[in-house]
């Protein structure tokens, strides 16, 4: 029902192969379904949104290894629509999933493949989540995890995940982009399953937040999603999916995909504002937000089409811009992220403000990580608890208040 394609030159490969790029041309791979024999319709895919509610478009046929990931919750944003002037502005809240973050959308589909193939040990390299995530799955499917974190660069929360959940930790005195580099290798010599956003069947997992957000809003849909960009695997998968179900008749349109960057660390955003054909290495990226703190996205072939061929864009945002995006989701709506999370927040801000995106136009952004991974960031950025004694008039002193009447 399904094959490995190369999105550069064609070549197909059986489903059962274990490669993650073309072996003729190095080009990325995409699954291909047989669209023809897939019979999928808005009938059949009534009731509660979760990642296998898709099954009909996901590459697997045995049981999944699951922690009841995806039907995260969409909420409207309020208090920011009406500072920016923009009533349909939607937040998407993967920080909700088992581990926290969207990446584990991918992660029951690409372990349960790798079960399905008959691997027997997994690995990634990761900015965090990821880890976090296939530490987490890798439990659940009983198979050893290996990860490669860029030391001193992931957030605690995420180290923390990736240790408890028994996962082999390396902390490699490199970048991302480093790490990812030296995983391939092993996995390859090694034959251990690599579970980063270039193996095409994970990145089917991560199409169904797309699937989910139209859904929600009853087949309608939105103009735009906005998302943060990093390896650009997720800005791909959703454009995918979509695409696939536009093919199939279920919606009619795709919406416009728009990727943030962090200002240092935006190679994509650079491609897309320049008009290039490829992009340029960012061979020192930097960015408060640690997740998306990558300089060679090997997805990015993949976005730069995604983002064109949906008629999106990209953009850049400070630290600064993502910091204060953090804090007002936090504040004014209640909705607690992780910096790299708050880049699609930041990035509606500043596309409304320059009039990219107009008032009447239904934007859902993707928020990708919960605020609790990254607890170091917060404690920098916000005012330290007042310590008092312990007495109610130390604490009415701290709080401004006039002494209670008691007290006299
Ligand atoms: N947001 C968060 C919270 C992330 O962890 C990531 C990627 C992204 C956005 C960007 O997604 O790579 O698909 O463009 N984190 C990866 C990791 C790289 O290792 O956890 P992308």
């Amino acid at each position: 029902m399904y094959h490995l394609e190369c999105i550069k030159c064609g070549a197909k490969y059986g489903p059962d192969k274990v490669i993650y790029t073309c072996s003729k041309c190095g080009g990325l791979l995409d699954v291909v379904y047989d669209y023809s024999e897939i019979r999928l319709s808005r009938e059949d895919l009534k009731g509660p949104l979760s990642v296998w509610k898709y099954k009909a478009l996901l590459p697997v046929s045995r049981e999944p290894v699951t922690l009841k990931e995806g039907g995260t919750p969409i909420y409207h944003l309020r208090s920011i629509g009406k500072e920016v002037g923009l009533r349909e502005a939607y937040a998407k809240h993967e920080g909700m999933n088992p581990s926290g973050s969207f990446k584990d959308r991918g992660m029951t589909v690409g372990v349960t493949k790798a079960l399905e193939l008959g691997m027997k040990s997994v690995a990634c390299a990761s900015t965090g989540n990821t880890s976090a995530s296939l530490a987490v799955y890798g439990a659940r499917a009983g198979i050893p995890v290996i990860v490669l974190l860029p030391s001193g660069k992931v957030a605690l929360g995420k180290v923390a995940q990736a240790l408890m959940h028994g996962a082999k930790v390396i902390s490699i005195k490199g970048n991302f982009d480093d790490a990812l580099r030296l995983v391939r290798e092993l996995c390859v010599e090694n034959g251990i399953y690599l579970l980063n956003s270039i193996n095409p069947y994970r990145l089917e997992g991560q199409k169904t937040i797309g699937f989910e957000i139209v859904d929600y809003f009853g087949w309608e849909v939105p103009d735009r999603i906005i998302l943060p960009v990093g390896n650009a695997g997720n800005i791909t998968a959703i454009f995918k999916g979509l695409s696939e179900m536009k093919r199939l008749g279920i919606i009619d349109r795709v919406p416009k995909m728009t990727g943030i960057q962090a200002e240092g660390s935006a190679p994509i955003a650079k491609a897309i504002k320049s008009g290039a054909a490829s992009i340029a290495v960012e061979e020192h990226p930097e960015t408060v937000a640690t997740a998306i703190r990558i300089g060679d996205p090997v997805n990015a072939v993949k976005a730069l089409n995604a983002i064109r061929a949906s008629g999106g864009t990209a953009e850049t945002v400070t630290d600064e811009e993502i910091l204060a995006a953090q804090k007002m989701l936090a504040t004014k709506e209640g909705i607690g992220v992780e910096p790299a999370s708050a880049a699609s927040v930041a990035g509606l801000i500043k596309l409304r403000r320059m009039g990219v995106i107009e008032k009447d136009e239904h934007v859902v952004c993707v928020v990708t990580g919960h605020l609790l991974k990254d607890p170091e960031t917060v404690i920098k950025n916000c005012d330290k608890p007042i310590e008092v004694e312990a007495t109610k008039e130390a604490i009415e002193k701290a709080l401004g208040m006039k002494p209670s009447i008691a007290s006299y």
